[in-house]
């Protein structure tokens, strides 16, 4: 069964189970902290938080929302009771063959219930969480969709940036070097304008997916979402800058980045599990309007330290599918598995398994997987193993690193790449480039026939002990 927005996806996610409501949690850390540790159980539930300190009933926050396998499949409409690795592929397999729906204008929809302007306007209104005690302010958004257009066209892009709220009309949203939405807004700073902005900070969690994935610069997260969905996005126009809002968005917030104003933001609890990007002056977002639903929800997704870092599952099935299918897209042949590890927070650390089938074959594919789109921004390890090896089992992997490589022979350093104020290794001053390490753990390749046998217990001799022991040491 699909769902059309947010409170479909909470009634289904509620019939499987998967959802917790809690009462009377506080905004100021009490709900980053139940949201911190709840992560850490097994099959965590998504999490609902009303009546929040100093809120009226209905002012709703939900956390966790994509921290279950299942979660992540209905949301984005996969099959359900899939492994971890079967899910990079089915992601992948739709990634591919999925065709962009354009969104579809809609004269009005839920989110248009409330609208405020002028003296109206109070961010204050929303129950925003400040997630961890070190975190420079209350954010808003963290689950949220940054919405802006391309002042060169009419491609509308949106993305997942981190949004603090600093009075009742100014927001700061966070936009790291080289994403699209930074792009957008330097071309209207060089036009001496204001940049028009949306941020959406409630909605279907597959809009949150949709703007965390690195679609292609050029295309729209829109009809990426719609894609997925098997029917368009409805929008509605935003008063003052004509965005597009999702019309079944729980709040979403109008207004433009100011070129000439400044204030500090940060210091933000990251998913790398460090405060890095520290204090910076960043442009003032100006509110003209706020549009919000009765009883409007909040979707947090805040980040923490790995691996229980970024809030959802699907980041690293997504970016483990992506960096698969563009490894194939370059013409990588016996590409067996790809994981983007949770400890490294789905970016620090990719594992990529092969069949080898020549010489330098280990070096392709790590070079590829460590500078594709996918797999570019703010990596650090990459690790090619051969296709006996599980890619998503540290211990597997680790192995094959320990026993395979050499590592005068088997590490390459790949210096000024693409980082950014988030890497905590490198100091404030030299922020921006890191390098890279690509680890050639596979069997060396002009001598794998002769390499050590591993010592196992065979498939066969297994099945007999298991029939004569009475299942003893069976899984
Ligand atoms: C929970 C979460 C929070 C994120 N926060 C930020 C952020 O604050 N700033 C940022 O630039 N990217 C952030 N990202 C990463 C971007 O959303 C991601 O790189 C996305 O592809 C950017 O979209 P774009 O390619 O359209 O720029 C976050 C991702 C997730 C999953």
């Amino acid at each position: 069964m699909s769902y059309r927005d947010l409170r479909e996806w909470l009634e289904r996610i509620e019939g499987m189970g998967e959802l917790k409501r809690l009462n009377g949690a506080h905004w100021d850390q009490e709900i980053g902290a139940i949201t911190d540790l709840a992560r850490r159980r097994p099959r965590a539930p998504a999490l609902l938080f009303d009546e929040i300190k100093d809120y009226p009933r209905g002012f709703r926050v939900l956390t966790n929302s994509l921290y279950s396998l299942s979660r992540v499949a209905v949301t984005a409409r996969l099959p359900l009771g899939l492994s971890k690795i079967q899910y990079v592929d089915v992601w992948r397999e739709k990634h591919i063959s999925m065709k962009p729906i354009p969104p579809l204008w809609v004269e009005d929809g839920p989110v248009t219930e409330n609208i405020l302007k002028g003296n109206e306007i109070d961010l204050l209104k929303f129950p925003a969480p400040k997630w961890h005690s070190k975190d420079g302010g209350r954010y808003i958004g963290t689950g949220s969709i940054t919405i802006t257009r391309d002042p060169d066209g009419d491609w509308v892009n949106f993305g997942v940036y981190r949004t603090m709220v600093l009075d009742r009309n100014h927001l700061i949203c966070y936009i790291s070097p080289g994403k699209d939405g930074r792009i957008h807004r330097a071309k209207y700073f060089e036009k001496g304008k204001p940049c028009p902005m949306v941020i959406s900070v409630g909605h279907d969690p597959l809009l949150f997916l949709a703007g965390s994935q690195a679609i292609p610069y050029g295309q729209s997260e829109y009809g990426w979402a719609g894609g997925m969905r098997g029917k368009a996005i409805e929008i509605v126009p935003g008063e003052f800058t004509g965005l597009p809002i999702p019309a079944h968005a729980e709040i979403a917030i109008e207004g433009e980045v100011l070129p000439d104003k400044t204030a500090p933001e940060g210091p933000f609890g990251e998913w790398t599990g460090y405060y890095a990007s520290s204090v910076r002056e960043e442009n003032l977002f100006q509110v003209k309007a706020i549009y919000h639903r009765n009883d409007p929800i909040i979707l947090g997704n805040p980040p923490g330290r790995p691996p229980y870092a970024v809030g959802t599952m699907a980041t690293c099935f997504a970016r483990a599918g992506q960096i698969k299918a563009e490894l194939q897209k370059a013409g990588v042949p016996d590409v067996v598995g790809v994981w983007s590890h949770e400890v490294g927070g789905h970016r620090l650390l990719t594992v990529v398994s092969i069949r080898q089938r020549y010489p330098g074959h280990a070096r392709q594919a790590a070079l590829i997987a460590s500078f594709c789109r996918a797999g570019a921004y703010l990596g650090r390890y990459v690790i090619v193993v051969d296709d006996d090896i599980d890619v998503a089992d540290l211990n597997d992997v680790m192995w094959a690193v320990c026993t395979r490589s050499d590592p005068a022979s088997s590490i390459e350093i790949i210096r000024r790449c693409w980082s950014g104020p988030l890497d905590p290794a490198i100091p404030t001053e030299r922020k921006g480039l890191n390098s890279r390490a690509i680890i050639d753990a596979c069997r060396p390749y002009e001598w794998r026939s002769e390499f050590p046998d591993v010592v196992d217990v065979e498939e066969k001799l297994k099945k007999e002990v298991n029939e004569k022991w009475g299942g003893l040491f069976s899984s």
